[in-house]
């Protein structure tokens, strides 16, 4: 059991964060601010963990997601032997983890173990969660479209789980928990520091 660590950046505790199941629709709210992500797979007992921003929603009914993954990834070779991913949401408190798992591969490496990230088991698919995240989208892979250099595996969402203190309908990036994790490029991320509400003409 890897032993509890603090945020080199923020110097808080890195918890394991409480989700509930929600419904599947939330899914693409949870991608709407467009976070980086961890991409979580399992082959033959083999977990792994990889760091995406190429994400986006697709579909409400049904509930359909993209993630665009380079085939040299051990991640893209997991995802086309099993069919399933998961997507996990992380906080800026785990970026230096969120950084790692996209600078090293699973192939040379148990990411869980040197990114000092727990697994926990997901709802409906094989693959593990990363339980510090702060909310999970488990799919099942619906279609898969070369684009270019990548492949866009479109996943139908399973299963949905949020953390209450970040996400009540929509992401809350004023509070703690909510503080998602965005990727400017190279090893340059930030938060979002502040919602607004916008307002029609009408609504006056
Ligand atoms: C911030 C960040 C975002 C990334 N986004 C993607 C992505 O969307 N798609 C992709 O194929 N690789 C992406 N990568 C690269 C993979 O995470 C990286 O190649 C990783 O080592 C692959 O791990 P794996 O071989 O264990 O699957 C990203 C890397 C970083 C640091």
């Amino acid at each position: 059991m890897p032993t509890a660590k603090r945020c080199p950046e923020s110097g808080r505790e890195l918890k394991v964060a409480e989700k509930k199941q929600c419904e599947l629709r939330v899914a693409l709210r949870m991608l709407a601010p467009g976070p980086i992500a961890l991409i979580t797979t399992m082959y033959r007992d083999h977990p792994n963990v990889m760091t995406a921003g190429w994400m986006l929603p697709l579909s409400l009914e049904p509930t359909l997601i993209g993630v665009a993954i380079q085939p040299a990834r051990l991640t893209h070779e997991f995802i086309s032997k099993t069919g399933r991913f998961a997507v996990n949401i992380p906080t800026v408190d785990l970026m230096s983890a969120v950084h790692l798992c996209g600078m090293q591969s699973g192939r040379d490496d148990d990411k869980f173990a040197s990114a000092n990230l727990n697994a926990e088991d997901a709802a409906e698919i094989e693959a593990p969660l990363v339980a510090e995240c702060v909310g999970h989208l488990e799919c099942e892979v619906l279609d898969r479209v070369t684009i270019g250099h990548h492949d866009l595996f479109v996943g139908e969402v399973l299963a949905v789980s949020t953390n209450d203190e970040a996400f009540a309908g929509m992401w809350d990036v004023a509070a703690e928990a909510g503080q998602l994790l965005h990727h400017l490029g190279a090893d340059r991320y930030a938060g979002l520091a502040k919602a607004y509400r916008a307002t029609l003409p009408d609504d006056e």
